[in-house]
């Protein structure tokens, strides 16, 4: 058994977090120190708070990783930091710790991609998952449908043209008066909603790519019109009806993709994952078609540290290492 230590940092974003990880899928630690209620009164993320918020935050949060992990700083061997896809100011705080440790105890920097880590996520949840299969990655900025084809090995099939998922998620509910972020809000106000009382238009794009812009402007225009005409509307149909159109639509693809790429196994990943209607819904259509259905337990959907660690233990094994040049990239790619 590979006992090797990897630390994981995480900074994109509103997290501040710090894992330790033994070998590819036994996590000693997962601490998340999150910044969401300092953000909420703003309606969503500022990226200077977010900065200076995880410069005081990040060695607390490293030390208490190490801590909780039961290990000494000196016994980690690698350490695995996000690079990108995020915001420009959070990203280097990761960069900065994580360089500066790697150089102080000279062991390799490991520079790791956050959209494959919340795939990666699915490894420490479900420890028997093996590459092939079929990942939909849907978070706050991204919503990806990707192959797998062994574990350093991505083939994206398609990905949204415009809003993400989770973006449309909290731009409704920002409408709607609901907190950010807004994804957790409209999947509680769905359950108490009639899914089938308002149509809206199902996106209509070709192959596997998604948009979902014209949806959001039709929630929009229905909120607003109800509005100019002084009617009652009722939110919890209106989250629901327009949460059954994402979800289907994603679910559409999904399953289309996996039965032309024939993948048996579907995994989902990334913020949006903790919808429970995505879950139940892909979940009752993996049954029915006879497919494996992966997803991380709640606190590994949100962005953490330890899917960082993963990614990097795994991107290790190839010697795919960095070095002290490494710098952030905002708009990363898979
Ligand atoms: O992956 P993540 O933590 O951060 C990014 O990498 O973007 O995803 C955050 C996104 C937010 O848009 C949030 O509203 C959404 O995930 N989200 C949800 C739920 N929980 C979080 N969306 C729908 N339903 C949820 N239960
Ligand atoms: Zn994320």
């Amino acid at each position: 058994m590979d006992k090797t230590l990897t630390l994981g940092i995480e900074t994109s974003c509103d997290e501040t977090a710090a894992a330790v990880l033994r070998g590819g899928r036994e996590l000693l630690s997962n601490i998340i120190s999150t910044q969401i209620p300092l953000h909420r009164k703003f309606g969503g993320v500022v990226p200077e708070i977010a900065s200076r918020k995880h410069i005081v935050n990040i060695m607390p949060v490293i030390d208490e990783a190490i801590a909780v992990a039961g290990v000494d700083l000196r016994e980690i061997n690698q350490i695995a930091v996000t690079f990108g896809p995020g915001l420009a100011g959070a990203l280097l705080v990761g960069l900065s710790a994580a360089k500066s440790l790697a150089y102080a105890l000279k062991i390799p920097l490991v520079a790791v991609n956050h959209l494959e880590g919340h795939i990666f996520a699915n490894f420490l949840s479900a420890p028997e998952l093996e590459p092939p299969f079929l990942s939909l990655v849907v978070s706050g900025g991204h919503t990806a449908l990707i192959r797998m084809t062994d574990y350093n090995r991505f083939e994206l099939l398609g990905q949204s043209r415009d809003d993400a998922a989770g973006e449309a998620f909290d731009k409704i509910a920002r409408v709607m008066g609901l907190p950010y972020p807004g994804g957790p809000e409209i999947d509680k106000l769905a359950k108490l909603g009639n899914a089938n009382a308002v149509t809206f238009p199902h996106p209509k794009v070709a192959g596997y790519d998604f948009s979902f812009s014209g949806l959001k402007s039709a929630v929009l225009n229905f909120l607003n019109s109800a509005q100019m005409k002084g009617e009652e509307i009722n939110s919890a149909d209106v989250a629901a009806s327009f949460q059954k159109t994402v979800v289907d639509t994603l679910a559409e693809k999904t399953l289309a993709a996996a039965e032309e790429f024939k993948l048996d196994k579907i995994v989902l990943a990334g913020g949006v994952a903790a919808n429970s209607s995505l879950e139940k819904t892909l979940r009752a259509a993996c049954t029915r078609r006879g497919f494996k259905f992966f997803y991380p337990t709640k606190i590994l959907c949100t962005d953490n540290a330890a899917m960082i660690a993963c990614r990097g233990f795994y991107q290790s094994l190839e010697k795919n290492f960095a070095d002290a040049t490494l710098n952030a990239v905002p708009n990363l790619r898979l």
